[in-house]
């Protein structure tokens, strides 16, 4: 059917085309808590430094930042000082400061990382999206992710017209994507979607060639009669 479809469509994409970001190294023993765990810091850092900065500037901090506190054990010794230090030039810098407490209130609670979306809920600075992402890339937990791509990649492929901005659409997004995410996969499939807009299924001028899930687009289908509709402003 076409869920599956898609799904293939888009894990096979993604293995082939994800570009080499650092918080991406593939683990080789996946089932290894205590690697789980170490992955969860990485995505956890990454994806709080990428909520507001974009990839390119990322990097470099992310690397700088993990070389310094390579665990959320070195993380938890940190001082507020250093940490915003670290921060200088990503803005936002509350953000830094939900690092270090969720880092202590994780530590000190004995209990290792969080492993689902309702446990890191509950961690100083992380909400859905979150979430969502450490659940899903570093646990495997069948939980989507959306964010301002997966919602435009999600709005052709269906034809729903979409205000990023609008709580209810945000919502309706999360349930459809909540019926795609892939169960055997969900880390990959979530940053499919996310890689996707980022590199293809671009605002402006997406390159709709090279994506692996054209053949399902319905706004791509009804471009070929209105070349407008394939123009967003998000
Ligand atoms: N943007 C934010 N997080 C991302 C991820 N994990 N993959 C691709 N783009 C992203």
């Amino acid at each position: 059917n076409e869920v599956k479809q898609i799904r293939v469509s888009l894990l096979e994409w993604y293995d082939e085309s994800q570009r080499e970001l650092p918080w991406r190294q593939r683990s080789e023993s996946e089932s290894d808590s205590g690697e789980e765990e170490k992955r969860a810091y990485g995505v956890w850092v990454s994806e709080i430094m990428l909520q507001q900065t974009r990839v390119q500037t990322v990097i470099e901090y992310y690397n700088r930042w993990m070389k310094k506190w390579p665990s959320i054990h070195h993380l938890s010794q940190a001082s507020l000082e250093e940490v915003n230090e670290m921060w200088a030039g990503l803005g936002y810098y509350r953000r830094a400061r939900f690092l270090l407490e969720g880092a202590k209130m994780i530590v000190d609670g004995g209990g290792g990382f969080p492993n689902t979306v309702s446990a890191l809920l509950k961690v100083p600075g992380i909400g859905n999206y979150t979430a969502g992402a450490i659940a899903s890339i570093a646990f495997k937990e069948a939980v989507p992710v959306v964010d301002g791509n997966v919602i435009r990649v999600l709005a052709r492929l269906k034809s729903i017209s979409a205000n990023p901005k609008d709580s209810l659409t945000v919502k309706k997004f999360w349930k459809l994507a909540a019926q795609l995410v892939d169960p055997c996969w969900p880390g990959d499939f979530n940053q499919s979607l996310m890689e996707l807009g980022a590199t293809v299924c671009t605002p402006l001028n997406p390159s709709c060639v090279s994506c692996p899930v054209s053949g399902q687009c319905r706004v791509l289908s009804m471009s070929k009669h209105d070349s407008s509709v394939l123009v967003t402003d998000y």
